[in-house]
This record gives C-alpha cells, structure tokens and sequence, in this order.
C-alpha cells in the first residue's frame, strides 16, 4: 500500500488514502485522520448491498456510532429536495458540527453528501469514500459540491473539501460495464493533459480496464495515477483560475452534448469522450497539436464503446449551448487544447467556426460507432 496523497487546500490538508482492500479498513484510517463524533453514513440502496455491511463493520468496530441515510440511485439523489430531507433527518437524529457526513458511493452519492455537508449548520466535515472510477479518480478530489436546478446541472453548490478521502479500489470491480469505461474517460483527459508516460502505458491498458479484466493491483495503480494527476492540479490551483481549468479538457463540447442528447441517453464520460475528439481535432487545426499526436489520442479515445441509442443531435443547438457555456466574454471564446499529449493550454479566442468544426468532429463520432 502506498502513501496516502496530499491534498493542499485553504480550508485545510487533506489526504487520499486509496488502494485495494481499505473499506474493511475504514474506522481505523478515520479514527487516525481524527475524525470524531457520530456519522451519517450517506449512499444508495445499490452501493450499500455491495459494501454496507463492510463499512458499517469496519466503523462501527472502531467505536463510531453510525446512522445510515439513503439516496435515490444515480443523478436523482443531486436535488435540493432530497437535500432538504437529509438535512431534516439529521435534525430529526439531533447532528451538530462536531458529527460527520461520510459519502458513501459514485459522484451522485458524494455531491449530494458533499453539499449537505457544505450547508447543514454552516458547513460539518465530510468524509468521501468514492466507489466509483470516475468518483475515485475526480469528483471526490477538489472539493467541488453541489446539486442539479431544473435549469441545468450542478448550478447550486459550494466549495467543501472532505476531511479525508478512502478509495478503495477493490469496489470497482462490481461496477456496471457502461459505468467503468465511462470514468475511464476522465483517466484519458489527465493522461493527454498532464502525463505522457501515463498516456502510454494506457494504450496497452485501457480495453482490459474498460472490459474488466486488469488485475487488482494494475487497477489500483492506474487509479492511484489518474487521483495523483488531479491532486496535483487542485493543489497547485484551487479555485479554477488558470491550472484547474485545464481539467476542463473535452468538457465545453462534452457538456453541449451532454445537455443537448438529455443526462440519460448518454453518460457524462461518453459524452467528454465525444468532447476530447472535437478538442483534438480544435487543437490540430489551430496548429498547436502535431499531427502524429493528434492521431495517436483519437485512436485511443476511439477504443471507447460509445452509446448506440443517442439519435441524431442537432449540431446547432449544440454550438448554442456550448456558447452559452462557455459566456464568451470580451477576450472571446476561452478553450482547452492540447499542444502535446501531456500538456494542455488554454487558448483565449478560439473563433467560432474552429469550435463548430470541433463539434462536428464530435457529433460524428457519436453517430458513427455502435456499442
Ligand atoms: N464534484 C466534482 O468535482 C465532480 C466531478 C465530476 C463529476 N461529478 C458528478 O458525479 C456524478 C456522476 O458520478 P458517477 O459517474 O460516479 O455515477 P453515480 O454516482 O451517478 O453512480 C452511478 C450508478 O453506479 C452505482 N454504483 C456506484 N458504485 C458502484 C459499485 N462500486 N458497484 C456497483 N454499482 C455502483 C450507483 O448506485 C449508481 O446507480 C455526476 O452528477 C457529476 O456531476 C462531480
Ligand atoms: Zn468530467
């Protein structure tokens, strides 16, 4: 087991902890992380049959009196009605600042956990213990909270950066294919953003990953890889003003799409696949990315299995939403590329046209690939 990654953030350090087998050793790292008080132990029906029993033992044989809080699977535990009824359930059970949420499951489960954590009695600590790829290796890192408005996704949130995060590795092996190449997709965008090496060691890895047939070990160090890339980036730039944003690579396209097909036909990481392609094909166009490099990222992000059943979408409401995205302000349309595999830049007026070229790249791979 390696060292625990440091996270550098203002409101307080903290550390990830990940790797195989660590759910059964969960009361004991928090007991050592300090963490004190009763917890609300937040998931969903699906995760706690898989690890309930693990986490509750392991906590509970630490001496932690544990209440457990249930979620609705998946995006619809992100609104502020299932927020309020938490928030009315820890009331009901008498939690104050000195107790502790811990979240329990994928991105949905931590984000809602996360903002309750945030808000409840003006903010308690949080403690991410992230079950999904996409969870492990980004949403749990950050500190980035929040829940969905009918208008749009994650448009009510704040910044609360968890006490502590446990990812254990081994619980991805239950993951629902679709669920496992979807983080993975996440794992590419900081691979081509920040690390080469990393880039080509998934070039051999990634099918076996996505399929499910990498051993636990090759699977915790992929993870621990892609976790250490987004820790650094955070560490280095916390609140989104000029590093942080790189990890926004893929994303103003992938967010279009993902707006546009509606959240349940397509997953968030199918649709930053989608979006990294169009940003390559931006890059390229713009000169700043060989052309050998460019080839070489399309052909891994085109190993990816991508949804059969998304239909056509129309390439200008697409454009109309990344624009809105994106607000494009006086110093014109702000854009992530890649100038090499392993370094992203931000470009400052991408003109319109590139961008609608780089959707069309987009759109067309989503319409080109059966499952
Ligand atoms: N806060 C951030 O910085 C950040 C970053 C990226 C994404 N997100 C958010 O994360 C959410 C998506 O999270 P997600 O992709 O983890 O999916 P998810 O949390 O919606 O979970 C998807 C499904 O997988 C199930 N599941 C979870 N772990 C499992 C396991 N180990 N075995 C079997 N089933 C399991 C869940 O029950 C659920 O039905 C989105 O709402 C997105 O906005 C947040
Ligand atoms: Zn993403």
């Amino acid at each position: 087991v390696s060292e625990p990654i440091l996270v550098k953030a203002r409101a307080g350090d903290y550390r990830v902890h990940l790797g195989p087998g660590l759910l059964g050793d969960l009361g004991r790292i928090l007991t050592s992380e300090g963490i004190r008080g009763r917890l609300a132990l937040v998931s969903d029906p699906d995760v706690r049959a898989h690890f309930g029993a693990t986490a509750r033992g392991s906590l509970t044989a630490a001496s932690f009196v544990v209440h457990d809080f249930d979620l609705p699977p998946g995006e619809r535990a992100k609104t502020m009605q299932v927020a309020e009824s938490v928030c009315s359930q820890l009331i009901g059970n008498g939690f104050t600042r000195e107790d502790c949420i811990v979240a329990l499951g994928g991105g949905s489960v931590g984000d809602l956990a996360g903002f309750v954590a945030a808000t409840y009695h003006r903010g308690v600590p949080l403690v991410q213990v992230p079950t999904t790829v996409l969870a492990q290796v980004d949403s749990s890192i950050g500190g980035k909270v929040a829940v969905d408005h009918p208008m749009g996704k994650n448009l009510i949130g704040a910044f609360h950066p968890p006490r502590v995060v446990v990812s254990d590795t081994d619980t991805l092996a239950t993951l629902p294919r679709r669920q496992r190449w979807s983080g993975l997709a996440e794992v590419v965008k900081v691979a081509l953003i920040a690390d080469a090496a990393f880039f080509s060691s998934l070039e051999t890895e990634l099918v076996d990953f996505g399929e499910g047939a990498l051993s636990a070990g090759v699977v915790a160090r992929i993870v621990e890889q892609a976790a250490r890339i987004k820790v650094g980036v955070v560490s280095e730039d916390e609140r989104e003003s000029g590093r942080r944003l790189t990890l926004n690579f893929g994303h103003t396209i992938g967010h279009a799409i993902e707006a546009t097909a509606g959240y349940c036909r397509l997953t968030h990481g199918e649709a930053v696949v989608a979006g990294m392609k169009g940003a390559i094909a931006i890059s390229a166009q713009l000169g700043a990315l060989p052309h050998e490099a460019a080839t070489r990222a399309s052909k891994l992000l085109g190993r990816f299995p991508l949804a059969a059943d998304v239909g056509p979408l129309d390439r200008a409401s697409v454009l109309a939403t990344a624009l809105r995205d994106k607000k494009a302000d006086a110093s014109g349309l702000r854009f992530i590329i890649l100038n090499a595999i392993g370094q992203a830049e931000l470009t400052s007026s991408l003109p319109t046209r590139l961008l609608e070229a780089g959707i069309d790249v987009a759109l067309s791979s989503l319409a080109s690939r059966p499952a």
